[in-house]
């Protein structure tokens, strides 16, 4: 889940978890996350298993992290802002649709990615203010992806990530893959690296060269770059890349 902390790597679920920098695999249903948070990647894949749609998924296991406040860094009561405040930013997108609900500087909530499935369902709108990611493929190929984060500790008050931001956080699209980042959101966002991803992957590019390729791109004006990407496509082949892991305290 985009912005959050702890261990960087690919989870998933029931296919056998491969190594830390490029993992092929070639059967769907697939769950990822982009940090280690096993009980969110379970909870997606019962979600999926007990016949929920992606969307579904996607919600209930970033909701997992939510509840569990994975890493301190996701859900409630983690990363106080300057004022000591607990803000939550999160987004999900349906790959089918292209719909985006998205939330950001959400106060007093604590089911930040179940807000956004609402903006999606009852407003017309994108992104409504007030770092955990995954994305799940299901059996026919359809992609959904997700963040959730209460962002970087100490930020100062009103400050958003990349984790709300379509393409920055996550992207999906069922006709070309799926894409999910962590790390220094502040620079993701100006590189969109999730929707980047994608388009490579939409180019037939393999899904591990394609998380490398984004990252290098950011790499060539920020060479002191952090962050990690995880990148699946519609067949069920996933990877990721990372850089420079800080201290998780700095990831959004
Ligand atoms: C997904 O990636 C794998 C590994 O690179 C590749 O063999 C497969 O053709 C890709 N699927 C699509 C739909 O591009």
């Amino acid at each position: 889940m985009a912005a959050a902390a702890g261990a960087v790597c690919v989870v998933l679920v029931a296919l056998q978890l491969a190594g830390l920098c490029g993992a092929v695999s070639a059967s769907l249903p697939v769950v990822i996350n982009t940090w280690a948070f096993r009980k969110a990647t379970e909870t997606a894949w019962r979600t999926l298993q007990l016949g929920g749609s992606e969307l579904d998924a996607v919600e209930k296991g970033c909701g997992q992290c939510e509840i569990d406040q994975c890493d301190g860094s996701v859900g409630y009561g983690g990363s106080p802002d300057e004022s000591g405040e607990t803000t939550l930013d999160a987004m999900i997108m349906d790959g089918n649709t292209m719909e985006v609900g998205a939330v950001a500087d959400l106060r007093h909530v604590k089911n930040a990615i179940g807000v956004a499935r609402k903006v999606i369902e009852h407003t017309k709108h994108t992104l409504l203010v007030g770092e955990s990611g995954m994305v799940v493929i299901g059996k026919s190929g359809i992609v959904a992806s997700g963040t959730s984060t209460n962002g970087g500790v100490h930020k100062i008050p009103g400050r958003v990530g990349d984790s709300p931001i379509a393409g920055a956080g996550s992207y999906a699209d069922s006709t070309a893959g799926g894409a999910a980042a962590t790390g220094d959101g502040d620079t993701m966002m100006r590189f969109l690296p999730s929707y980047q991803a994608v388009e490579y992957m939409r180019m037939g590019t393999d899904p591990t060269v394609a998380c490398q390729k984004v990252i290098s791109r950011i790499q060539k004006y920020v060479p002191k770059f952090f962050g990690a990407v995880i990148c699946a496509n519609t067949t069920g082949s996933y990877g990721m890349y990372l850089v420079q892991l800080p201290n998780f305290a700095d990831l959004d």
